[in-house]
């Protein structure tokens, strides 16, 4: 996975290429080596982490509309979490609030287009990604044309909000039909934020360990790229098997993360696969959400940043409740990992410590 052989994608991520065009995802050779090589600043952790009061403010938001099903029937979590998202990305990537939360969601297009009139209007400090590949153009003008400049802005949004809304909605039904589970997580949400909600602070996140290690199961039982495939650039030899240039070779996340050999409970939630220790004992490539190597997922410190903090905001005032176990729902993966019929049936209870 680390070398370079394998970094152009199969010919399989045409399909995407013909909604996103041909963005840090589909992209190989030259044009991809550039490209990340000038993008990868704008996902560093430093630029990132400008973005928290964001990832707040609109958790916030949602533990306020959640607000409406307290104590009610069993509803689908992904519709209000979806929209959440929503409102996060499209802030961090166009500067632009969609209010997608609120019910008043301009369509895509709508926002990129008002987004263009706004450009030359005064800027908070915080840039939205936007800016800073009009700012990478500006310093080397062959980097995009517009239309490349929209396949980049399509490629981001796509890659962010809906592996986000996936990984939030499955770990909410899963800590609701593993109380005891969530009780840990209860336990240190307690110790870290006290018996009163608060608002959740990035110095906060790192305290979080019982919760990233569910995150962490969680993105090894329902990984969002099942499988990914590349092409080998040159001969190479893995092991006894020989792998001639041209070939195209495929890497199954799914069943890697539920191969028997590296993890104790392959199909069971058990978030104590991410003990130290356990970490310590395993390859380190036999848990690889992000993918891993020079392709690997530029946006994977944004993904943990959002994902933990809408957690620890509405775990803080919210118990979830889910019927049923984790065997007895049926998975769909193809080009993403989801529940088969794309339901993530959750109840809220008032959390009492
Ligand atoms: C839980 C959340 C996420 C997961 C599990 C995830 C997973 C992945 C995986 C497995 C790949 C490799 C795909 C392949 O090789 O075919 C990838 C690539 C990529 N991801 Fe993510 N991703 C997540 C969130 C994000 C976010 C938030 C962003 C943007 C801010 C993002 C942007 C990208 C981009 C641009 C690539 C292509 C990188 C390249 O080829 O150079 N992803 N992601």
């Amino acid at each position: 996975m680390p070398s370079m052989i394998f970094a152009n994608k199969d010919e399989i991520y045409r399909f995407i290429k013909f909604f996103n065009g041909e963005g840090l995802v589909t992209a190989s050779g030259p044009k991809w080596k550039r490209d990340r090589r000038l993008m990868s600043p704008i996902f560093s952790h430093k630029t990132v982490e400008k973005y928290y009061p964001i990832c707040v403010e609109q958790s916030n938001i949602l533990t306020d509309i959640l607000k409406k099903e307290l104590d009610q029937k069993t509803f689908n979590v992904k519709k209000y979490i979806n929209r959440c998202c929503t409102d996060i990305t499209t802030e961090i990537i166009l500067g632009t609030k969609t209010h997608a939360q609120s019910g008043a969601l301009d369509t895509f297009l709508e926002t990129v287009s008002s987004k263009n009139k706004q450009l030359s209007n005064e800027r908070d400090s915080v840039l939205p990604f936007v800016d800073y590949l009009l700012q990478i153009r500006d310093e080397i003008p062959s980097f995009a044309t517009d239309k490349e400049l929209i396949h980049h802005i399509t490629t981001i949004y796509t890659a962010a909000e809906d592996t986000i809304t996936s990984i939030l909605s499955f770990t909410l039904v899963l800590l609701g039909m593993y109380p005891k589970i969530q009780n840990k997580v209860a336990e240190e949400l307690k110790e870290t934020f006290g018996l009163e909600p608060r608002e959740v602070k990035l110095e906060d996140l790192p305290q979080l360990r019982y919760l990233l290690m569910c995150i962490k199961d969680v993105l090894r039982l329902f990984p969002i790229a099942p499988f990914i495939m590349r092409i080998a650039s040159e001969d190479c030899q893995i092991e006894k098997w020989t792998i001639p240039k041209g070939c195209s070779i495929m890497v199954s996340i799914y069943n890697l993360h539920r191969n028997p050999d590296h993890w104790d409970k392959p199909n069971e939630f058990y978030p104590e696969h991410f003990l130290p220790e356990a970490i310590s004992k395993r390859h380190p490539y036999a848990f690889i959400p992000f993918s891993s190597g020079p392709r690997s997922c530029v946006g994977k410190p944004l993904a943990y940043m959002v994902i933990q903090t809408i957690l620890a905001t509405i775990l803080q005032h919210y118990e979830v409740e889910a019927d049923g176990t984790l065997q007895e729902k049926s998975l769909k993966a193809d080009i993403s990992t989801r529940f088969k019929d794309d339901l993530y049936p959750i109840r809220l209870k008032q959390r009492i410590y």
